[in-house]
């Protein structure tokens, strides 16, 4: 009989630029103030790179303290997923860029654009081409640079975003039971017209009118997100510990999306989760889209917080709507 593969995560990676941007910086350039954006979002600062670094850079970054934490060489890596919406541009691929930034000759890979949630659909994809043997190393990078697409004028989401990315390796699990064990997705495209940025594509391709009409950007109704937010992240959460016979309390830690302090400690209310089964880091980071997930991962390993054989409930919500949870038993 054939083995079964379990994937796992077998070192994780990140770059956060240098820059801070405080709540007392944005209050000398828009109409707000620190304790409006703390009291409303939990974010006290965000990490944003000079005009014109291309998310291919922080990707590559945070690949490389990866493959320097693996202590492996970067041609032995198989595959590139890089989660992004700030790619450095349409044609090519940004994963293609970042292979070549960081050397990885043997690896075949492509971009996947799933907003705040495409860390975790990434991550997933990526584990069933290690199940299935196909591939023995496969990196998965969230990396954003969300300063490029955010409007000075839209004060209530100019404050929510931050820049930064965050890697994970994926391996061949040395235990079975120590793995990525189950993964739940979900897509509403009726929560299009929430969260969205129009122009550029082929539906309004670039032009001046488009620059002009400031379509170049992000836009959002940020009370509907929240809500979506908030009732997503506690269903897929209870549906997928359900269905393994997990309860909450079997959780040792819970990873999910920053995309406001609010959200996150309303869910975890409501899934009557205590303080230190929860990892955040939206107060020095913001909402840093699909790398928020493997940075708040590489966190909880520095400060101890996640160790080998804990069992980890990851969720996760973002523009489309897309959605989804995971569950890991830790490997290394
Ligand atoms: N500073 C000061 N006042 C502000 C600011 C600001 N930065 N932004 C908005 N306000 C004002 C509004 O103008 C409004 O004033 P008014 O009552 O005089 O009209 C008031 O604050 C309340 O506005 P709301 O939009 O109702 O504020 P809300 O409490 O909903 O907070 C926010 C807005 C922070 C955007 C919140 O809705 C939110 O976080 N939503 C989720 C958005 C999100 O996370 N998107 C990211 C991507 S998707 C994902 O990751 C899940």
């Amino acid at each position: 009989m054939t083995k079964k593969i379990g994937a796992c995560i077998s070192a994780v990676g990140g770059y956060a630029p240098p820059k801070i941007v405080t709540n007392h910086d944005l209050a000398k350039v828009i109409d707000t103030s620190h304790s409006w954006i703390v009291r409303r979002t939990g974010i006290v600062q965000r990490r944003k790179v000079e005009p014109g670094t291309p998310v291919s850079e922080l990707a590559s970054f945070a690949a490389m303290d990866l493959i320097r934490q693996r202590g492996i060489e970067a041609d032995e890596i198989d595959l590139i997923i890089v989660c992004t919406v700030t790619p450095d541009m349409s044609i090519p691929a940004t994963a293609c860029i970042v292979q070549e930034k960081i050397r990885a000759s043997k690896a075949w890979g492509f971009d996947l654009s799933a907003a705040c949630s495409g860390f975790l659909y990434g991550m997933n994809v990526g584990a069933k081409f290690i199940e299935t043997g196909a591939h023995k190393k496969a990196i998965v990078i969230g990396a954003e640079v969300m300063s490029s697409i955010i409007n000075i004028r839209d004060r209530a989401s100019y404050v929510l975003f931050g820049d930064g990315a965050g890697a994970v390796l994926l391996e061949p699990s040395d235990s079975y039971h120590l793995r990525i064990f189950d993964y739940l997705h979900e897509m509403d495209g009726s929560g299009s017209k929430h969260l969205y940025l129009p122009g550029g594509g082929s539906l309004c391709p670039a032009s001046h009118d488009t620059v002009d009409s400031q379509l170049h950007y992000v836009h959002q109704n940020g009370p509907q997100v929240f809500k979506f937010a908030v009732r997503k992240l506690e269903q897929l959460s209870r549906q997928i510990l359900n269905r393994n016979n997990l309860s909450i309390k079997d959780i040792d830690l819970f990873i999910v999306h920053q995309a406001n302090m609010r959200i996150i400690d309303e869910v975890a209310w409501k899934l009557g989760l205590s303080n230190d089964q929860l990892v955040t880091n939206i107060q020095k980071y913001g909402n840093t889209g699909s790398a928020t997930i493997p940075l708040l991962v590489k966190d909880a390993l520095s400060d101890g917080r996640l160790k080998r054989g804990d069992t980890v409930l990851f969720a996760t919500t973002g523009a489309g709507f897309t959605s989804g949870a995971a569950l890991a038993r830790w490997g290394y």
